[in-house]
């Protein structure tokens, strides 16, 4: 039997979305308010997926006690309050679309789960917007 289990977390943060080799026309039109030059904030909603077999000896998949600080660690402290592209260095060069964020956040978390576990990251940036990354190349 292979069950999923999820975290819920959070933070915010701000970013800008913008192509530097892009008019500032040319980005207004493609990333709207997200092109903002002062920046603008987001209250992200992380669920954090891992499936896998029930483990007989404890009937867990993993302990939610280890999931919730490998997330605290990895990704609360490092995004909180935090401007993504000036503060976070896997944005200086890449674009902190929810799409990337939800890449990034799921290679800072791979390796700090066990390979038996599949692991699937969902970030939500709206209420109602929100992707899924669960390690497709
Ligand atoms: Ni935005």
């Amino acid at each position: 039997m292979r069950v999923t289990v999820s975290r819920k977390a959070h933070f915010n943060a701000a970013h800008r979305l913008y192509n530097n080799e892009w008019s500032d026309a040319r980005n207004a039109e493609v990333f709207g308010k997200c092109a903002n030059p002062n920046y603008h904030g987001h209250n992200y909603e992380l669920i954090i997926s891992v499936k896998g077999k029930i483990h007989p000896d404890t009937g867990f998949v993993m302990d939610m006690k280890v999931l919730k600080a490998l997330i605290r660690e990895e990704i609360e402290e490092q995004f909180d309050h935090k401007n993504l592209n000036e503060e976070v260095p896997e944005f200086k060069t890449l674009n902190p679309t929810a799409e990337n964020i939800s890449v990034v956040i799921w290679e800072k978390l791979r390796n700090k789960i066990s390979e038996d576990l599949e692991l699937t990251v969902t970030l939500y940036e709206t209420p109602r917007n929100f992707v899924t990354y669960s390690g497709e190349s």
